[in-house]
């Protein structure tokens, strides 16, 4: 998963959608910015060069192998600010109440079970007038192009529902952060497009393949045949993949 994590971050269509989403939290130079769920620091990369010398980035992951990863990963960006690395949950942040000016969590919400225990405390740790911002992909508006369809729809929705305590994370929050009390909820939808099957969309596909046959979605056969099926389009240029992603941002009333 790590090795996902940053094949993903150096994606350049995902590079693009990951500083959108920074650019609309309006993340500012000197500003004390949290990330709950930071994996193996590909934002919190982003976030230093955002905060400058003057501010401070705290990631905090609920995986000590993943935070192990971020600490050799960000030992450059320790440099440049006051960069934090910890293991915490995000449903129970070893933090003061209104210790940050933001507070915010990508790709994260999808793997948590019960959501609204993460975004209170999100909101609980950031301060009156700053920002909770969240991020998600959703997998039931997953497009791709396939000549079996329904083979297809079998297998994305069944491997992410297997996978992901909820899988239409995306479409639900702003609905969480109105829930957890916060003000002023934008929602800004982009999406992910890939039309040559670029590596990180490979490696999604075939963990995809892979995973239908662990579940017993299909067999071994029919998953191959399948993975088949995008290089047979890929070559005849006519390979589309887009996932849409959510970014929701409200502000904690003063
Ligand atoms: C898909 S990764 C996203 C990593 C990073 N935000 C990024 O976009 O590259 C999800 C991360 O959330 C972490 N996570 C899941 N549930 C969590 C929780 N309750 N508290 C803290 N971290 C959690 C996982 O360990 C994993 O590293």
């Amino acid at each position: 998963m790590a090795a996902g994590l940053e094949a993903r971050g150096r994606t350049a269509t995902q590079v693009r959608l990951r500083r959108r989403f920074l650019r609309f939290v309006r993340v500012r130079p000197g500003e004390r910015v949290l990330e709950v769920g930071c994996g193996t620091g590909v934002v919190v990369r982003d976030l230093v060069g955002l905060v400058g010398r003057r501010g401070e980035v705290v990631g905090v992951d609920a995986s000590r192998l993943m935070l192990g990863k971020a600490r050799t990963l960000c030992r450059e960006s320790a440099r440049r600010t006051r960069l934090t690395l910890r293991v915490a949950d995000g449903a129970r942040l070893p933090f003061a109440a209104g210790r940050f000016d933001a507070a915010l969590a990508i790709t994260v919400i999808l793997h948590v079970i019960d959501p609204m225990l993460v975004v209170r405390e999100m909101a609980r740790v950031t301060r009156p007038g700053g920002r909770v911002g969240l991020q998600d992909q959703d997998f039931g508006v997953v497009a791709v192009t396939h000549p079996e369809r329904e083979l297809t729809d079998r297998i994305l929705h069944g491997v992410a529902a297997h996978i992901y305590p909820e899988p239409h994370s995306g479409r639900r929050l702003p609905g969480l952060l109105r829930a957890a009390g916060l003000e002023g909820v934008r929602l800004q939808t982009d999406v992910f497009q890939d039309t040559t099957l670029e590596p990180w969309t490979k490696t999604f596909l075939e963990r995809r393949g892979e995973r239908a046959v662990r579940f017993g979605i299909v067999d071994a056969a029919t998953a191959r045949r399948w993975l088949d099926g995008f290089t047979h389009l890929v070559a005849q240029g006519a390979f589309v993949l887009t996932i849409n992603y959510y970014g929701a941002v409200g502000t904690k009333s003063r």
